[in-house]
């Protein structure tokens, strides 16, 4: 039932073309040059939107993190990403003009279904953005817009936030062609780009063997330094949640400017730095700070696109360039790269130690 891989979680990272080829499936419309979803809203609801509020955990939060900002590019809307645990809707703000998407891959996250609670009590509209059909969000959003990833076994998400980033990315597209923000032919670069997404992520798997290389090279390290700006800050932050949900290492993911603010002090021969240096992401000012940090002798791992010129990185992993999704398609190697070092720990891969699938108590 693992499809010959030792474990779900590798599976599930194998499994992401498909699951990025049924999240497209049919809403990809290069004619109108918008996504083709089936959610509705009122009529002028959109049109008179001042903002979006992105609620969820862990992972998912980190998926809404991404969509944030893809919305305000597209959409020209206020947007941001709320912890679920810490939402409250501020009094200050126009419920009717504010719409409230939960971000959850099982729908049942007790934190993430409160604060839509909390939201939908105030009056905004709710959206759930969720893997699952029948899932207590499904039932108490206003509308539901399903991931299609299909289920997802191991406790670290993998596809589900493939799969989250690419749904939230169209709906970034409708909402944006919707409010007359986004031309048509802008649109259709994004939409192209999504289309090349699953071909894209499939280069990365192909490439797994240079990621086996970097983990057996580091897996001795103190701790893990993720950096990346723009996109690739919520991407540094996944791959560190991941790393450290599954081999049980100090991870930390930082916006990449910040880390001479601080985390700096923290930097070693032994701290491993992964920076996404890919478009989409202030590459050249993320390199100058991957810089600080080498000089430091930590070894630095760099995820490139071809579109800065990175030289002096100890490795270098190189992924086709997809425009704004491209960050996307890097955490495939920061998905690897976690996997095998735990693995190479002989970690308890699927279960990790303190760790549900779904959490249901706040
Ligand atoms: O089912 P949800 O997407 O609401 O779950 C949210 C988090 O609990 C989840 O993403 C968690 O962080 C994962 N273990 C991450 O790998």
């Amino acid at each position: 039932e693992k499809g010959g891989y030792d474990h779900y979680m590798l599976k599930e990272i194998h499994e992401q073309p498909t699951a990025l080829r049924q999240a497209l499936s049919g809403r990809i419309d290069l004619d109108r040059g918008t996504a083709d979803l089936d959610v509705e809203f009122p009529t002028g609801f959109l049109d008179s939107l001042e903002e979006i509020q992105l609620v969820a955990c862990g992972t998912s939060y980190y998926a809404a993190q991404y969509a944030a900002e893809l919305l305000e590019e597209f959409a020209d809307v206020r947007a941001s990403a709320e912890l679920a645990s810490e939402y409250t809707f501020d009094g200050g703000r126009d419920p009717w003009r504010t719409l409230c998407v939960a971000v959850t891959q099982s729908g049942e996250t007790a934190d993430t279904l409160s604060a839509l609670r909390r939201a939908a009590g105030a009056g905004v509209r709710t959206l759930a953005v969720t893997n699952t059909l029948g899932s207590t969000v499904t039932r108490e959003a206003d509308d539901s817009l399903f991931i299609r990833a299909g289920p997802e076994i191991g406790v670290a998400a993998t596809k589900t936030f493939a799969s989250q980033v690419t749904t939230l990315a169209l709906l970034s597209v409708f909402v944006g062609r919707e409010r007359g923000t986004l031309s048509a032919a802008d649109a259709r670069d994004v939409l192209e780009n999504l289309r090349g997404l699953p071909g894209a992520v499939q280069q990365v798997l192909d490439d797994e063997g240079a990621v086996l290389e970097a983990a057996e090279e580091y897996v001795d390290a103190d701790a893990y330094f993720f950096v990346g700006r723009e996109y690739g800050y919520p991407v540094s932050l996944e791959g560190a949640l991941k790393l450290k949900e599954i081999s049980y290492d100090h991870a930390e993911g930082f916006a990449a400017g910040e880390l001479k603010h601080g985390p700096l002090a923290l930097v070693t021969n032994k701290t491993p730095v992964l920076a996404i240096l890919t478009d989409g992401t202030s590459a050249a000012e993320t390199l100058n700070n991957v810089a600080e940090a080498q000089t430091r002798e930590a070894p630095a791992i760099g995820i490139i696109d071809g579109s800065v010129d990175a030289k002096g990185l100890d490795v270098s992993l190189k992924i086709p360039n997809i425009g704004v999704l491209t960050p996307l398609v890097a955490n495939v190697y920061l998905q690897l790269f976690a996997y095998h070092i735990a693995n190479l720990q002989g970690q308890s891969i699927d279960k990790p130690r303190n760790l549900a699938k779904s959490v249901t108590v706040e």
